[in-house]
């Protein structure tokens, strides 16, 4: 059986934040009704790669849901977002600040109509504080949350990772926070309200950096491959080190492609092996004896010609033949995958992380699979749903509507655009 199988969630997600959280939820069995203004998801038609076909962006974050278009700006839309509050469990958005309160839905109200349902709520900064208004997409999040300012090198710009952090991040923290509120309502019959704030989110995944930022106040952080000093304020960027206590690298290989890269952990305890192996090509037969680099201690202060020794040793071996050499060693390692490495790698495709799906407008696609895996309740993946596809079925399955009262809410906008003002 699916683990939430009999968990029905009204989603007004859009865009990416929302969206990564209610596909989970769906994964995992819930029946998840996406509500949409008549015109869709803006995210169907951006950056589409077939003409007049949802886009990838829309169909590879609304798997398994079913689509319904609510025209809330009408009052018939509104009647029937007040029949589906009551029919759902969880009701969940990521609208920009005070656009639920202006169509005339605040926290209160909903709990009031169904004192049992969970709210969940995305902001880019949350509902208080200086930054409470502001509107926020993925970058800016990880602009503000401290990620960009701690990745890169220190004279270089700051970048943002590829991980969407800021948006796919806080879908991951809002479904914690549903499920453990979905919890309580089933044992108190009262719901609640569940904020996460994509700056919040961001910053829950830098914790490291903030434990590096107050040890500046006591020393320089010994592990850095840059420097860094007491009293220095905030944490550098530190290219590709380990953030860790053990050191780590990325080391380029053959041929000296762009991904022909290996990431490698120096841990304590694998320096010796490592040493013994590679000193000899390197013709220093007794490096794992050098005092240079004999404890973690002066391996970390100096790091840098360990890794340049370790990047000569690997410009004569590509990052999977240095990755054979390193793993009877025990030298925790890999490889730096491509999206193409990826999409064609036999690991990934057995643990169905890359799957493939039919979809009656763009044919084959791919999608990346489900990441958490139920042993009793593994995820069946479907197509995401076209625009208003289910509407009529969640009318009549959901809120008992009759053919006669469908047609009458159809007439009177709904589930349309409102008449363009002339
Ligand atoms: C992502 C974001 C920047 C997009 O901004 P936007 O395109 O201007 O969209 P907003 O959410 O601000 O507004 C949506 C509008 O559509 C309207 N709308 C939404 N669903 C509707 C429906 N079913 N029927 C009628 N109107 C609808 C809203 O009422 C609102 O109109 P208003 O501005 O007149 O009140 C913004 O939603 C946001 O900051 N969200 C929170 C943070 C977040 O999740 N960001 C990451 C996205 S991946």
């Amino acid at each position: 059986m699916e683990a939430l199988k009999g968990v029905r969630i009204l989603d007004m997600t859009h865009v990416q934040a929302g969206p990564t959280c209610s596909q989970l939820l769906a994964w995992m069995g819930a029946d998840v009704i996406k509500i949409e203004p008549p015109q869709g998801d803006a995210t169907r038609g951006q950056l589409r790669d077939v003409p007049n076909a949802d886009s990838l962006y829309f169909t590879m974050l609304n798997c398994n849901k079913r689509s319904i278009t609510v025209n809330m700006k009408s009052p018939e839309g509104k009647t029937v977002f007040v029949d589906l509050l009551k029919q759902c469990d969880i009701m969940m958005e990521n609208f920009g600040p005070g656009v639920l309160e202006r169509l005339g839905f605040t926290w209160e109200k909903i709990h009031e109509i169904n004192p049992k349902i969970v709210v969940g709520s995305i902001k880019g900064f949350g509902s208080s504080g200086p930054y409470a208004d502001f509107k926020a997409y993925e970058n800016v999040a990880q602009a503000m949350g401290g990620a960009m300012s701690t990745t890169g090198v220190p004279d270089g710009p700051p970048f943002v990772t590829g991980a969407q952090i800021g948006d796919s991040g806080t879908g991951l923290h809002l479904a914690i926070g549903l499920l453990a509120a979905l919890y309580q309502a089933n044992r108190t019959g009262q719901g609640q309200y569940v904020e996460v704030a994509m700056m919040d989110g961001v910053m829950n995944l830098c914790r490291v950096k903030f434990r590096d930022h107050q040890r500046l106040t006591r020393g320089g952080l010994s592990e850095y491959s840059v420097p860094t000093h007491q009293g220095m304020g905030a944490t550098p960027r530190a290219g590709n080190d380990s953030g860790g206590g053990q050191l780590g690298n990325a080391i380029q290989c053959k041929p000296g492609g762009p991904n022909d890269w290996l990431y490698i952990v120096v841990q304590e305890a694998v320096w010796d092996a490592l040493a013994r192996r590679i000193g000899p090509d390197l013709g220093q037969p007794d490096l794992a004896a050098d005092p240079k680099f004999a404890t973690i201690g002066e391996r970390r202060k100096n790091q840098n010609e360990m890794w340049a020794l370790i990047t000569k040793f690997a410009s004569n071996h590509t990052k999977r033949e240095f990755m054979e050499i390193l793993n009877p060693l025990n030298v925790p390692c890999g490889p730096i995958m491509s999206t193409e490495d990826l999409a064609n790698d036999e690991h990934v495709r057995g643990r169905d992380m890359y799957v493939e799906l039919d979809h009656p407008q763009r044919g084959k696609w791919y999608n990346v699979g489900m990441p958490i895996k139920l042993s009793a309740s593994p995820a069946v993946i479907r197509r995401s749903p076209l625009l208003g596809e289910h509407t009529d079925e969640v009318l009549k399955e959901v809120l008992g509507y009759d053919a006669g009262q469908i047609e009458k809410l159809k007439t009177a906008g709904a589930f349309s655009a409102p008449p363009k003002k002339k």
